[in-house]
């Protein structure tokens, strides 16, 4: 059932193509604009919301954490991402007006389900995006986006990660064309961009034989640290999780413009840090903030391990290790800059003897508080 290969989480990672265009699958008319029929908010309540609350735990939240770029973009609605546990804790501000949206692969877990119940109670209305048919989330909820990932296995989320922030992306763009916004031209280039995307995510799986080999040559390390700026900083902290939950290591993800008010004080000899960059097209300024900041660390002996464009020759002579991904649109970089970080996390799992789809302490759907 593993269908050749070794763990689940293998077989999930190489399943992510077919996952993305699933989930896209009939959700763009021919013409370019989005049809979601799952979505029983009618436009008219839509065009009413004037504020987005995501919730969500682990892996989830990142999706949400990257949804907000794009919801805030396209669609100029506030948008608050909040882990799901710290959510109806703290009184929030909700009423009819907001639309909290609930993101879980499992359908199950606890915590989501509980902010979710708490949000209705205030009145809002609640946009599920989940990958289990008929799970207690979505059945909770107003309306539902459903993820076709088909079945998660593998305890660390991959495939349904992606799908997550497919669906995410697909929510901006409606919203943003039920409200009308200036970015018309733009969002029409993203659907088409978002249609070809599984191809590129295809095409990044292909080239991760040097990903695993340094992946092998880093097994006896203690800590990795992970930078990004913009949509690449829920990235890395997406890539630091994946190496905490697989490889029980120390990793963390900070903000690439954090590291002068503290992490670069982490940074010494050899201290393998994966630095995830912004397209030097798009938001160029970040860009090249975030090559000063590869300098700067590497003067100071990181090892550094660079993700970036295909193209981008600027971060070259600052790369230890360079591992290239397509070129998409700023928004949409997640899609592709997550894959190398999650076969990165899987062989370095591999390599210090861990149970790759099981890892110790963690389950699948955690269904308590
Ligand atoms: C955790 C899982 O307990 O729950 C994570 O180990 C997952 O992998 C998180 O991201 C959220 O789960 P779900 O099903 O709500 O997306």
């Amino acid at each position: 059932e593993k269908g050749g290969y070794d763990y689940f989480m293998l077989k999930e990672i190489a399943e992510q193509p077919k996952a993305v265009a699933d989930t896209l699958l009939g959700r763009i008319d021919p013409a370019g604009s989005l049809t979601l029929d799952e979505v029983r908010i009618s436009p008219s309540e839509l065009r009413e919301i004037d504020k987005v609350v995501i919730v969500a735990c682990g892996t989830a939240f990142h999706a949400g954490l990257i949804a907000k770029y794009a919801i805030e973009h396209w669609t100029r609605i506030p948008c608050e991402v909040e882990l799901a546990s710290e959510f109806r804790y703290r009184d929030p501000i909700l009423d009819v007006q907001s639309l909290v949206i609930a993101i879980s692969q499992s359908g199950e877990t606890m915590d989501t389900l509980m902010a979710l119940r708490h949000a209705r109670e205030q009145g809002s209305k609640v946009l599920a995006i989940c990958n289990t048919n008929g799970s207690t989330i979505p059945r909770e909820s107003d309306a539902v986006l459903y993820t076709h990932a088909g079945p998660e296995v593998a305890v660390a989320s991959t495939k349904a990660f992606l799908t997550q922030l497919v669906a995410c992306y697909l929510v901006a763009l409606y919203l943003g064309q039920v409200r009308g916004t200036k970015w018309g031209d733009e969002i029409r280039d993203v659907v088409r961009e978002l249609s070809r995307i599984s191809v590129e995510v295809e095409r990044v799986l292909r080239t991760m034989e040097p990903v695993r080999a340094l992946a092998r040559t880093l097994a006896a390390k203690n800590t990795v640290l992970f930078l990004g700026r913009h949509v690449g900083y829920p990235v890395a902290l997406e890539g630091a999780l994946k190496l905490k939950e697989l490889a029980y290591m120390h990793a963390e993800g900070f903000a690439a413009g954090e590291l002068k008010h503290g992490p670069i004080a982490l940074i010494e000899e050899d201290l393998p840090v994966v630095v995830v960059v912004p397209s030097p097209r798009g938001r160029s300024v970040l860009h090249d903030k975030i090559v000063s900041n590869i300098q700067e660390i590497r003067a100071r002996g990181a090892r550094t391990i660079v993700i970036a464009e295909e193209g981008d020759e600027a971060v070259v002579p600052y790369a230890d290790h360079l591992i290239r991904i397509p070129a998409t649109p700023t928004l949409l970089q997640p899609l592709v800059a997550t894959v190398p970080l999650q076969v990165f996390a899987c062989e370095l799992a591999t390599a210090r003897g861990n149970e790759v789809d099981q890892p110790r302490n963690l389950a699948k759907s955690v269904t308590v508080e």
